[in-house]
């Protein structure tokens, strides 16, 4: 079946005891079984959701997967990937990734033995030189929030050459415009907060695999640890993908013009979007994925600049995440990046003047008077 079908209909059959079309919220927390060990595959709902499991299948087709499983939030579906790490053992990360995931495996998973260390992966031979052996490498790409592009073929042939797995969070892309499974990677990570639900109600996470180990082992940790995704985001986020297809392409139209918008303003020192011929990444953004995306980033030179902007922009909402059908603008230094200290935003580059936009859905017209609004006070 071709993508924009099994958005639709992927993991998801009539229901059989009434026909209904809609998977229904199967929001029940046990079933009734017929004697000792005889019930209807279903025991208990942290196990076993079929609302769950149809999003699951819904998820492991988009990406090309051959399993999926679906946690509370982006960050459980991490921890829960992570959990293929033991102690001792070293895991390699993109230096330029969502804060709340550099937070979890510098605060949180180092206290367990796991050893980190950042690197830049946006030049793959690079990156070879520096990386030393690992266990698991995690990408994102582009980066957030500075729009880097890392070769998904290239990195996963690195760690496959040390019998190391490869790790991409797709959050940004989402699989409408880039699939790593089929580059090379071993798993996807995705917060499907963001674009797959794409309406900004409800707050989960995915996993997805192509290695029946892999399969197994998180299935067991998703049951083990239980940080599950409650039947009615599994239901949100399935009736968002529905439309996955549609949004996208819109996205994208608006990021474009919003990007060549932003920079065409003396008050805007850089912006950064894969989609302009002249960034770094753009070619090799062009042979893996199909599209650019609606996530840009742009610099304002200060942090006075920067709320300036924020405070007079009134479609443009401020407010933490992204891919929702309604843009969202954002400001990484004291948000999704505050964890960081100065010096390690600094040696990154995301400056204070820094703001992140997630180009939505609406007139592309609308948002740029809107944002004019806002640059005029700058
Ligand atoms: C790229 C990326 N990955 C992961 C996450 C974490 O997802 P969640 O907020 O659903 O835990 C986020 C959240 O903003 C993100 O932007």
């Amino acid at each position: 079946m071709s993508f924009a079908t099994d958005c639709i209909h992927a993991g998801q059959e009539p229901d059989p005891t009434t026909g209904a079309i809609i998977t229904p919220i199967y929001q029940t927390s046990t079933y009734v079984q017929q004697g000792i060990g005889e019930h209807k595959g279903y025991e208990y709902a942290r196990t076993h959701n079929l609302t769950r499991r149809s999003l699951e299948k819904n998820l492991a087709a988009l990406e090309a997967g051959t399993d999926a499983y679906c946690f509370a939030s982006g960050l459980a579906a991490t921890q829960a990937v992570l959990s293929l790490v033991k102690q001792g053992e070293r895991v390699v990360c993109s230096d330029n990734v969502y804060g709340g995931t550099w937070r979890l495996f510098t605060k949180v998973l180092s206290r367990y033995g796991i050893l980190f260390d950042f690197i830049d992966t946006s030049d793959a031979a690079a990156f070879e030189k520096q990386a030393g052996s690992f266990k698991l490498l995690w990408i994102e790409t582009p980066t957030n929030p500075l729009m880097k592009v890392c070769d998904i073929a290239a990195l996963a042939a690195i760690a496959k050459k040390q019998g190391a797995i490869l790790v991409v969070d797709n959050t940004f892309m989402s699989p409408f415009f880039q699939r790593p499974l089929e580059l090379g990677a071993d798993i996807v990570v995705h917060s499907t907060t963001k674009f797959l639900n794409g309406h900004s109600d409800s707050v989960g996470g995915v996993a997805v695999v192509k290695d029946a180990a892999h399969a197994e082992w998180l299935k067991y940790v998703q049951n083990a640890a239980g940080a599950i995704l409650s039947p009615f985001d599994s239901w949100l986020v399935l009736r968002g993908t529905k439309t996955l297809a549609l949004r996208m392409p819109r996205h994208e139209e608006n990021g474009r013009t919003v990007a060549e918008f932003l920079r065409g303003q003396k008050k805007v020192a850089k912006v950064h979007w894969p989609g302009f011929t002249d960034h770094p990444g753009h070619a090799i953004q062009k042979r893996q994925a199909t599209g650019f995306g609606a996530l840009i980033s742009f610099d304002l030179g200060s942090r006075d600049a920067a709320d300036r902007l924020l405070r007079h922009v009134t479609l443009c909402s401020l407010g933490e995440s992204l891919g929702g059908i309604e843009t969202l603008i954002s400001h990484p230094a004291t948000m999704t990046h505050a964890g960081y200290s100065q010096p390690e935003r600094d040696a990154l580059g995301i400056g204070d003047g820094l703001v992140r936009i997630s180009v939505g859905c609406e007139d592309a017209d609308d948002l740029l008077a809107d944002l004019g609004r806002g640059l005029a006070a700058v």
